[in-house]
């Protein structure tokens, strides 16, 4: 039976529910810590320099860097390098909404703004695809329809047209029991396995609206429309392309891979292409027992939730000629969404974790540069620096800039005594969680700097690899993402509930840390292409009136809306933060969000929530078009927590906000929404969203109260 395979319920470790956690990490948070390297916690390493410097009669290490608590010192305000290009116009003008309870089933958005589903999963995406049909999923009509679980996503229009454009969307992963009947299930268990297959990847869909200002609408079969699949042609670049370490019995090549999975949060280029993170892959495939190296990632023996080694020998690394298969994912991902017909490229230069993120940012060299997350209680945060420099307007030379680089992995060193880390949200006496940090160089070139790998086994095996040259367990590294006006670098990590209080240190402060925080990087004279940088942390999240450990830059914690798990962020054009959530339900028992951080001057740290997503979903791609006073999420997982036959979600199209089309179906729909309207204004305007407005329903909290605070 297939029901076997199904996710099983019941550990709930971290903040998300038991059957997100099922399926879209692979229960990462209920298997052992996977980096059970020796590698030391920053904690060990500042005690041993203060003991050093002790013993040499010098005090602690905070004499040796400083950087203030709102670290701009040195840090030059510039507008962006060329080719990291903002939104400019004006930011959007809105009162926070209260935190929404996690019952509510619908977007909640400020006064004055509406809400838009502009793609479902199902929908059909050209002319002759079929027509969204529960009953009767196969992987044909999936590879013709919009896919699941939207994570990254950005909304580009047309240059110098306000009505045409068109969107990327990753779908990160599938949700069996609420997208199929049990019977449907138990009758075709290979459709199942195949359309589930097909809807992971990504979609390019066209858009088109009225106008300036209005909501786009998608075209069903616009000329850039695509689906990227588990099953589409990929090729292998970069040094490790062609590696005994990638072949297989169907790929003796070793550069030609059959599908991308789990693909999480992403950038687009300058050149306009986009990249996208493979992330959890580990857990669709069977593992070979006793195998370090996939272990360290996770990836175990016995069935899969998804079963799709029943199906495809592939999934099933204990199969002969399929060792390698799992060395094929976890890697960055670039396509081209201006060229259907363009294959897809896999770019092991960028090394292979579960990865998170991949916004490229052009240095003032003219290198790309590329910060990448690895989603894991413990792991690292990786910065890619290209070999050959950024040409505007030559996609050709810029389409290989990722082909080969320099491979960083992240040491942070706190600068305060480890005395001075409490576990709470006490602020060390150099008035900042702050210090100095070092990218440890993994991979120059085709060269391997790490003794005793070769470097495909650093590209391939980079957790570890990076386990040897001291890298810094961090609180699962999410979206990684450079400011384009400031060119500060924002780390979301999302929490860790394993962080042992013996093993806390500046940079992740917080035992057992439930609700996550982010770090503002600065690269030393704001060069992305430099060695060393300083940090700071940005926010401790909670819930300031119930937390211990809250911390928001010292804006006063009675004015900030709560917020917990930071997950995705973005930017709107004048260079604010913008932070959705990923678990929050699990935490504060509210809905996941979207907030606006304010990032500098007497408002730093000030938290403004935007909108909450309907039951049991996550907030995902945020994409801030403050020109055009929208702005996008893709809303993640739904109702995840239903059963068929008893959803707890009906989003988007029958919850108390949405627009009834008349087509009401028994799953809730992973949908891409826009967020649009707002109200004239002073730009700056918002209360803190403070408290709970009891009803769930939109709306903002004491409307006139807080402003300009
Ligand atoms: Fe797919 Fe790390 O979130
Ligand atoms: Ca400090
Ligand atoms: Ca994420």
């Amino acid at each position: 039976m297939f029901t076997r395979h199904l996710p099983m319920v019941g550990h709930t470790k971290g903040n998300r529910s038991a059957v997100t956690c099922a399926l879209k990490c692979g229960n990462a948070c209920a298997h052992p810590d996977p980096n059970c390297s020796s590698n030391p916690t920053f904690k060990d390493i500042v005690d041993a320099a203060i003991s050093r410097r002790s013993a040499l009669g010098l005090g602690g290490v905070a004499a040796a860097v400083v950087v203030g608590g709102t670290a701009v010192a040195g840090a030059p305000a510039a507008r962006a390098d060329h080719g990291n290009t903002p939104n400019w116009g004006g930011t959007l003008n809105f009162d926070a909404i209260a935190p929404v309870p996690k019952t509510v089933d619908d977007v909640t958005v400020p006064e004055g703004y509406e809400w838009t589903p502009i793609i479902r999963w199902g929908d059909p995406l050209f002319a002759d695809s079929s027509e969204f049909d529960l009953e009767h999923q196969t992987r044909a009509s999936q590879e013709g329809q919009f896919g699941y679980n939207s994570d990254y996503l950005n909304v580009i229009s047309d240059g110098g047209n306000d009505r045409t454009g068109y969107l990327v969307n990753n779908h990160e992963y599938t949700n069996e029991n609420i997208m199929f009947s049990p019977e449907y299930i138990a009758s075709n268990p290979e459709d199942v396995v195949d359309a589930g297959i097909a809807a992971h990847g990504l979609s390019v869909v066209d858009l088109e609206r009225d106008g300036k200002g209005q909501p786009w609408r998608y075209v069903r079969g616009g000329r850039r429309n695509r689906r990227i699949t588990g099953f589409t042609p990929f090729s292998v670049d970069g040094p490790a392309a062609g590696s005994d370490l990638l072949k297989t019995v169907e790929d003796p090549t070793g550069k030609l891979v059959l599908g991308t999975l789990n693909n999480c949060a992403g950038g687009t280029t300058p050149w306009g292409t986009v990249l996208s993170g493979e992330e959890n892959f580990d857990q669709y495939f069977v593992g070979t027992a006793g195998n370090a190296e996939q272990e360290r990632l996770g990836i175990s023996p016995g069935v899969t939730q998804r079963g799709w080694e029943r199906y495809h020998d592939r999934f099933n690394l204990n199969n002969a000629g399929y060792e390698n298969e799992a060395n094929r994912f976890g890697w960055i991902v670039e396509i081209d969404p201006e060229d259907p017909t363009s294959t897809p490229v896999k770019h092991t230069a960028l090394g292979r974790f579960k990865h998170e993120a991949g916004t490229v940012h052009i240095a003032k060299s003219g290198h790309a540069v590329v910060y990448s997350g690895d989603d894991q209680r413990n792991d690292y945060v990786y910065k890619f620096v290209s070999a050959k420099k950024y040409r505007k307007g030559d996609k050709k030379n810029n389409m290989q800039l990722l082909s080969q680089g320099t491979l960083y992995v992240a040491r942070f060193d706190g600068n305060s005594p480890a005395s001075e880390i409490d576990g709470k949200a006490t602020v060390p006496s150099d008035g900042a969680f702050d210090g100095t940090g070092e990218w440890i160089a993994l991979v120059d070139g085709n060269e391997s700097l790490v003794p005793g790998f070769t470097v495909e086994e650093v590209l391939v095996n980079t957790r570890l690899a990076a386990d040897t040259m001291g890298a810094t367990k961090m609180d699962r590294p999410e979206d990684v993402e450079t400011n384009p006006v400031t060119g500060k670098v924002y780390i979301a990590l999302t929490n860790n509930s394993q962080r042992a209080a013996g093993a806390i240190d500046e940079a992740n402060p917080v035992p057992g840390n439930r609700d996550g925080h982010v770090i503002e990087l600065i690269e030393d004279g704001n060069d992305h292409t430099s060695e060393t940088f300083t940090w700071n942390i940005l926010l401790l999240a909670g819930d300031p009136a119930t937390s211990t450990t809250a911390y928001f830059s010292g804006f006063p914690a009675d004015q900030v809306s709560p917020i917990s798990c930071p997950d995705n962020l973005a930017f709107d054009s004048e260079g604010t933060l913008w932070i959705s959530t990923d678990g929050q339900p699990g935490t504060l028992q509210y809905g996941d969000a979207l907030h606006k951080v304010t990032l500098e001057g007497p408002e730093r740290g000030r938290v403004q929530q935007f909108l909450a997503v309907p039951r049991d979903a996550e907030t995902c791609g945020p994409v801030i078009h403050d020109r055009d006073n929208s702005v996008f999420v893709a809303v993640q997982h739904p109702g995840e927590n239903g059963k068929w036959g008893a959803p707890t979600s009906y989003f988007p199209d029958f919850v108390p906000g949405g627009p009834l089309r008349g087509d009401k179906v028994a799953a809730p729909r992973p949908t891409v929404v826009q967020v649009w309207g707002g109200k004239p204004g002073n730009g700056n305007s918002g209360n803190n969203g403070n408290g709970n407005n009891g009803n769930g329903n939109s709306g903002n909290n004491g409307k006139g109260k807080g402003k300009n605070k």
